[in-house]
């Protein structure tokens, strides 16, 4: 099998289950991430942050509705649990400890700095109040939170609205600190704005969210979406008189949904004078035309909520296999060490893992093989076959040079191996690359 020429690149959305999807979120995130994630050359990593909603939502009914709600908007809108990593943040027990790693090299002056806490503390300071009111740690701490989100997975892009480019910038920020302090481990994700994405008006015209009150849900059975549509707020021209498409959000909200063509024959139909029931009515027929397949996914995906369980848990376990050896190359990266391998300079080690080795070696089958043993000669890796003593090689050289992050890039090439013995052999690669990088002093 062939090698791909070069790396995927890495797409992770992250959304907060604080509320009841929207067309906002439709237009604005999923449709086209769920587009995105199937283009070819993009690994996709897509989670539910809960973590992040306990933030702002101290419902628990809410929480685990809005979970369910938005995992079954992602699988009805076509997002692909095979193809792509799907998870629920808070079965990722690694991303808690990466949050504490990366708010150990996170200045609290950068934190000082963040949007979303600055806008609370001006809040508190217009009305006379202390600054720190109403202020949990928590949201002095979310850009920590997510920024562990994003580097657990070293992810290149991350698709996000204006409001959270300052998040991903400090993602950035605490994964160069800890690159400088530590060695390179992650991987400088960016911020990915999409401006061809639109931004939807709500029923008054103004951005659709949830902080508006102007939504339309959207997987709203039929007649209350009829119902939501007939609200939307136009002004008082009669039919017959032409209408204005400039600053409509009718028209916005229905070429959000169109083709070029419907978008054209609309415009006409407003100079041409058409009723704004009318207008309206159509609206209504296309957004349902597009929403209606996936309303009948979703509703089907409510009524199994286990079955959505089901798929977050193997999405987790998908995630995890990344998450737990890298994990374990940071925590050694730190000094979370085992006591009894390798103590540093000076320091007895003990010979088991002081030099393990790589022994390649070509089977009756034709195929080249290696194996990662420990110093007494115990194998703590087992390759599966590869068609060239180069590509074995190469295969070798990334577990040398980039450890516990090669071990879950080189996941399929390997014979499945367990937590312990990921853990284990991850230990051997780092004390293997301390053993052979160049020291100074004695
Ligand atoms: N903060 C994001 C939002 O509210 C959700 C989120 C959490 C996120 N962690 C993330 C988005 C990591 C992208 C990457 O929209």
């Amino acid at each position: 099998m062939a090698t791909s020429p070069s790396a995927p690149l890495r797409v992770l959305t992250g959304i907060t289950p604080s509320g009841t999807p929207h067309l906002g979120n439709y237009v604005g995130s999923i449709r086209h991430s769920v587009r995105q994630s199937v283009a070819p050359g993009v690994e996709s990593f897509f989670f539910l942050a809960d973590y992040h909603a306990l933030i702002k939502v101290q419902e628990p009914a809410l929480i685990q509705r809005s979970t369910l709600e938005i995992a079954a908007s992602w699988l009805a809108c076509g997002l692909d649990p095979e193809r792509v990593t799907f998870y629920r943040q808070s079965d990722i027990v690694e991303i808690p400890e990466l949050t504490w790693f990366l708010t150990c090299v996170t200045g609290k002056g950068v934190l000082n700095r963040a949007h979303a806490y600055k806008a609370q503390l001006d809040k508190n300071i217009a009305k006379g109040e202390d600054p720190d009111a109403d202020v949990t740690a928590g949201l002095f701490m979310y850009p920590v939170l997510m920024g562990a989100d994003i580097l657990m997975f070293n992810a290149h892009k991350v698709p996000v609205g204006r409001d959270q480019v300052q998040h991903i910038e400090m993602a950035r920020d605490m994964a160069q600190r800890f690159n400088h302090q530590y060695g390179e481990h992650f991987t400088l994700p960016e911020a990915e704005i999409d401006d061809a994405v639109a931004t939807l008006p709500g029923l008054d015209g103004r951005k659709m969210s949830k902080s508006y009150g102007n939504t339309i849900a959207m997987f709203a059975p039929r007649a209350q979406l009829q119902k939501q549509i007939a609200s939307i707020v136009t002004d008082s021209r009669a039919p017959g008189e032409p209408k204005d498409t400039e600053g409509s959000a009718l028209f916005q909200i229905y070429q959000a949904f169109a083709s070029a063509e419907e978008t054209e024959a609309l415009r006409k139909a407003y100079a041409e004078g058409i009723g704004w029931g009318d207008a309206k009515q159509m609206l209504f027929e296309r957004i349902d035309l597009e929403v209606a397949p996936l309303r009948a996914r979703y509703e089907a995906l409510m009524n199994d909520p286990a079955e959505i369980e089901r798929i977050l848990l193997i999405g987790a376990e998908k995630a995890r296999k990344l998450a737990r050896p890298f994990m374990a190359e940071l925590r050694h990266a730190v000094g979370l060490r085992n006591l009894a391998a390798g103590a540093g300079k000076g320091g007895a080690r003990k010979a088991k893992v002081a030099k393990p080795s790589f022994k390649q070696y070509r089977e009756r089958d034709g195929l080249f093989y290696f194996k990662l043993l420990d110093a007494s000669g115990a194998a703590l890796l087992q390759s599966r076959g590869f068609a060239s003593p180069q590509e074995a090689g190469r295969a070798i050289a990334a577990l040398q040079q980039q450890r516990g992050a090669a071990l879950a890039t080189l996941a399929d090439r390997l014979e499945p191996a367990g937590p312990e013995e990921l853990r284990a052999a991850n230990e051997a690669l780092e004390a293997l690359a301390e053993a052979t990088a160049p020291t100074n002093g004695s």
